[in-house]
C-alpha cells in the first residue's frame, strides 16, 4: 500500500503536522494542504489496524485527528466523506433497512479430513479436466459475515449477511471498523463498483475485557467472540460500536463492475486469480489474508498445510475454526460455478469442534461469597476441544429463561479458547414431552434461611451473614490467585479446614492450629512448611490485592487498584464520605456505595484490625517507598500532554533516581503517568491491576527535596 518512499515522506509531514498540532496558532492550516493532514491519518489508521505496526503514538494520532476535526468544524465545507472523521455517527440509529446482495453470499460445502479434501479435489479435477489444480489456502475467521460495496472508490454500504440474499444494512456500524478503509482507489483497477465479503472479529483479547466487564456488572458472559461480534454490529449507538474494538478481514471480491478501458486513467490490471484479489485488497489499505495466505499446487501441499496451520491456532490473537480452500484461477471458478448452496471451487476444512452436545441431567444451586445463588448445570460428561465438561454455570434465572432450559434438554456447548464453557442453546426441537421445568429454590441450600431477590438484581440472594456457604467461598477467595495468592492453600484446604473446625474467618488464615493440621492425612512436614511460607508470604501482599481479596461487592481488580491508590493506609477509608470515593477514577454511586458501606461497618473494621495485628501490610507499601525519593526498581511511562516538566525532562529525573523508563503498557509497567488528553494508554493501564495510575503531580512528590 505504502512504499518505503511514501512511508517516509508521510512520516515527515507528520512531523510537521504534529508542530502545528501543539501549537496551532503558528501553522498554515487551509483548505489546500488539510488534504495532506487527512492522508496522514489514513496512513496511521492502516499502520496500526491493517499492518498492526504503528509509527506515532497514540496520543500523537490523537493530538492530530483533533486538528483536522477543529479545522473541519471551522470550515465545514471542506469535509469530504472520506475524511477520517467521518466514521464518527450522528446520534442514535432508528433501523437497520434491509438491502439485497448484489450477489447472494453462499455458504461453504465443510469438509473434516485428508478424505473429504481428496474428494473435493477429485471432483474439481474432473469438471475441469486438469491433472493437477492451483489452490488458494486461507484461514477460516470465525466472526460475523458481512459484504461491503465501494463505489467511485467510496465506501457507500455495508450489510450483514442475513439469509443469504438479503441482509441488513449495518453502514455506520461499519464505519466504525477502523480496518475497513472509507475509500479505496479501485479507479486504479478500472473498477467501478465493487462487493466484497468478509468476516468482523473480536480479537482474543478484547474479548476477554469485554467479558471480564460483564462478568465484574453481574451479567452473564457471552460464549464465544463470534456472538460478541455479531451482537456488536446490532448495537444501535455507533459510539458503543465503536468503542467495541472490532476488526474485519476481507477476503472474497463477489462482484466487479468495470470502467471502459477508454475511460480509465491507470492501467493496473485486474487480478486473474484469488490470491492477486487478496493482495489487491491489500495494496488498496483492506486488512485481507495476504500474509495468512497460501499458494499451493496440488491437494497433497493443501492437506499439509491445514493441518500445520492448526498448530498455530491458539498463538493468533483471534478465532478462527477452520481454513478455506479456494480454486485459485478464477476463470476455473466461474467455469466450475456452484451448486444451489455452495460454490463449487471453495471448501471450507473444519477444524476439531470445541463445540459439543450434552444432555442436561440435573441443576443444583452453589452459593456464593455475595450469598448469590448460582444455578450450576450438571451434565453428561462431554469432550469440548480437548476438555471433559460436566458441570456449567448457567448463572441466573434470567439467563435460563432466555436459554429456555429444561431438565433433559438436549443441549450445545461451547469452550471457545481460554473462556469458561457455556450452554449456547438448548435444541427444543429434540424435546420428547417430559422435559421438567428448572425450578428455583425459595431457601438458602446451605443455611435454609429466605432468599431475597432486589428488584434491580437478576440474582437471588442469601442475605444471612453466617451462612456458613459465604464464610468458606469468602475464604476461598481471599487465597485465591488474583488475590492474596496464597499457593497452597486452595480451594480443597479452605473446606476441609472449615469443616473440621480449624478455620473459621478471614483472619483464622493467620491463626492455623498447626498441631491439629499436622494429623491430617496429606500434611507432612515439606507440605505444611510450603503452607507457611506462602502464608508468611501473603502478609507482604500490595494494599490492592488486599483490597480485592476482602470481596466488597462490585470491586473488582482494576476498582482495587485505583482504591489503592487514594489512600497510604487502608483504614484511612473508614474517613471518606460516599461524596470523596465517587470522586475517584472508575467508582460510580454502586461501587461507592458499597465501599462507604463496607468501610463504614464496625465487624469489618474490627476483622482489618485482627488481620493488621496478625502482620498483614496494610499500609500502601509503595507509596512509602517512593516518599523516600528513590526510585529504584520502578518502571515509568508517561502518557498525554505534562504541564510542568518536559517529556524528556521527566524521563530523565525517573532515570536519575534510580527508576527505568519503559516504551509501552504491560505487566512489567509499574507507574504510569498521565498528563492532559491521555489516550488509549490510559485505557489500556486501567485493565492492568499491576499499574498504578498517578498524575504529574503525583509523580513529582516521589522525587526527593
Ligand atoms: S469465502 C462464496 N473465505 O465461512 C464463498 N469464507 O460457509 C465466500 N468465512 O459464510 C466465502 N473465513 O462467513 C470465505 N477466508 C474465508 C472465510 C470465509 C470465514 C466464513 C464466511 C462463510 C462461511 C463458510
Amino acid at each position: 500500500m505504502y512504499d518505503s518512499r511514501q512511508t517516509k515522506e508521510l512520516q515527515k509531514k507528520t512531523t510537521g503536522w504534529l508542530s502545528i498540532a501543539k501549537d496551532p496558532k503558528h501553522g498554515d492550516v487551509n483548505k489546500k494542504n488539510i488534504d495532506e493532514l487527512r492522508d496522514c491519518l489514513r496512513f496511521h489508521e492502516y499502520r496500526y489496524y491493517v499492518q498492526n505496526d504503528p509509527l506515532v503514538s497514540d496520543f500523537e494520532y490523537d493530538s492530530l485527528y483533533k486538528l483536522l476535526e477543529k479545522f473541519e468544524k471551522e470550515n465545514p465545507g471542506s469535509i469530504t466523506k472520506d475524511s477520517p472523521t467521518q466514521r464518527v455517527g450522528k446520534g442514535l440509529i432508528k433501523d437497520f433497512p434491509k438491502v439485497q446482495h448484489l450477489v447472494p453470499m453462499l455458504s461453504l460445502d465443510n469438509s473434516y479430513n485428508a478424505d473429504d479434501l481428496l474428494d473435493f479435489d477429485r471432483k474439481v479435477r474432473e469438471l475441469s479436466g486438469l491433472d493437477i489444480i492451483e489452490y488458494c489456502v486461507e484461514p477460516k475467521f470465525d466472526g460475523a459475515s458481512i459484504s461491503v460495496i465501494y463505489e467511485n472508490d467510496l465506501l457507500s454500504r455495508g450489510a450483514t449477511r442475513g439469509d443469504g440474499e438479503v441482509g441488513d444494512d449495518i453502514t455506520p456500524n461499519i464505519k466504525q471498523i477502523r480496518s475497513v478503509p472509507l475509500s479505496a482507489k479501485f479507479s486504479e483497477y478500472g473498477i467501478e463498483q465493487v462487493e466484497i465479503r468478509g468476516e468482523v472479529l473480536m480479537n482474543k483479547n478484547n474479548f476477554k475485557a469485554y467479558n471480564d466487564a460483564l462478568i465484574e456488572e453481574g451479567i452473564p458472559p457471552l460464549a464465544n467472540p463470534r456472538n460478541a461480534a455479531a451482537g456488536s454490529l446490532r448495537i444501535k449507538d455507533t459510539a458503543e460500536v465503536s468503542r467495541r474494538n472490532l476488526e474485519a478481514f476481507l477476503y472474497h471480491v463477489s462482484f466487479i463492475v468495470g470502467r471502459k478501458a477508454a475511460e480509465r486513467t491507470t492501467g493496473n490490471d485486474q487480478p486473474i486469480t484469488h490470491s492477486g484479489m487478496l493482495e489487491m485488497l491489500w495494496n488498496l489499505g483492506f486488512r485481507s489474508p495476504k500474509k495468512e495466505m497460501k499458494v499451493l499446487k496440488g491437494i497433497d501441499a493443501v492437506i499439509k498445510q491445514v493441518h500445520d496451520f492448526e498448530k498455530e491456532r491458539d498463538n493468533l490473537g483471534y478465532e478462527i475454526d477452520g481454513m478455506v480452500i479456494k480454486v485459485n484461477d478464477l476463470k476455473l471458478q466461474d467455469r466450475l460455478g456452484m451448486t444451489s448452496h455452495h460454490p463449487r471451487w471453495a471448501v471450507a476444512f473444519k477444524f476439531k469442534a470445541r463445540q459439543g452436545t450434552s444432555k442436561l441431567l440435573a441443576v443444583e444451586f452453589q452459593v456464593g461469597r455475595t450469598g448469590a445463588v448460582t444455578p450450576v448445570a450438571k451434565i453428561e460428561p462431554v469432550q469440548v476441544g480437548g476438555v471433559t465438561v460436566s458441570s456449567i454455570s448457567i448463572h441466573n434465572e434470567d439467563y435460563i429463561k432466555e436459554k429456555d432450559l429444561k431438565l433433559g434438554d438436549t443441549i450445545l456447548i461451547e469452550r471457545s479458547g481460554d473462556v469458561i464453557p457455556q450452554i449456547v442453546k438448548s435444541f427444543t426441537e429434540l424435546r420428547k414431552g417430559n422435559e421438567k421445568k428448572i425450578k428455583f429454590p425459595t431457601h438458602c441450600p446451605v443455611c435454609n434461611s429466605e432468599l431475597f431477590k432486589p428488584e434491580e438484581d437478576a440474582v437471588w440472594r442469601c442475605i444471612n451473614l453466617t451462612c456458613p456457604a459465604q464464610i468458606v467461598e469468602g475464604i476461598i477467595h481471599f487465597v485465591s490467585k488474583d488475590a492474596m495468592d496464597i499457593r497452597s492453600f486452595g480451594e480443597a484446604n479452605v473446606r476441609k479446614f472449615y469443616e473440621l473446625g480449624l478455620l473459621k474467618d478471614i483472619p483464622g488464615v493467620y491463626t492455623l492450629p498447626w498441631d491439629e493440621i499436622k494429623k491430617l492425612d496429606g500434611f507432612g512436614e515439606k507440605s505444611i512448611t510450603k503452607l507457611q511460607q506462602a502464608i508468611e508470604d501473603s502478609k507482604k501482599q500490595p494494599l490492592h490485592r488486599i483490597i480485592y481479596a476482602l470481596g466488597i461487592r462490585y470491586v473488582g481488580e482494576t476498582t482495587a487498584k485505583t482504591l489503592a491508590n487514594a489512600v497510604d493506609h487502608l483504614l484511612q477509608f473508614a474517613d471518606f464520605t460516599e461524596e470523596q470515593l465517587k470522586e475517584l477514577e472508575d467508582v460510580g454511586v454502586k461501587v461507592g456505595k458499597t465501599v462507604y458501606d463496607f468501610f463504614h461497618n464496625k465487624n469489618n473494621l474490627r476483622l482489618l484490625l485482627q488481620l493488621e495485628k496478625l502482620g498483614v501490610q496494610l499500609k500502601n507499601e509503595k507509596k512509602e517507598m517512593i516518599s523516600a525519593g528513590n526510585l529504584s526498581g520502578q518502571s515509568f511511562l508517561f502518557t498525554g500532554t505534562l504541564t510542568k516538566l518536559k517529556r524528556s525532562e521527566a524521563e530523565a529525573l525517573v532515570e536519575k533516581n534510580g527508576g527505568s523508563i519503559v516504551s509501552g503498557v504491560s505487566s512489567k509497567l509499574n507507574y504510569l503517568v498521565v498528563g492532559e488528553d491521555a489516550g488509549s494508554k490510559l485505557e489500556k493501564a486501567k485493565k492492568l491491576a499491576t499499574v498504578k495510575i498517578i498524575t504529574e503531580e503525583e509523580f513529582l512528590k516521589m522525587l526527593p527535596g
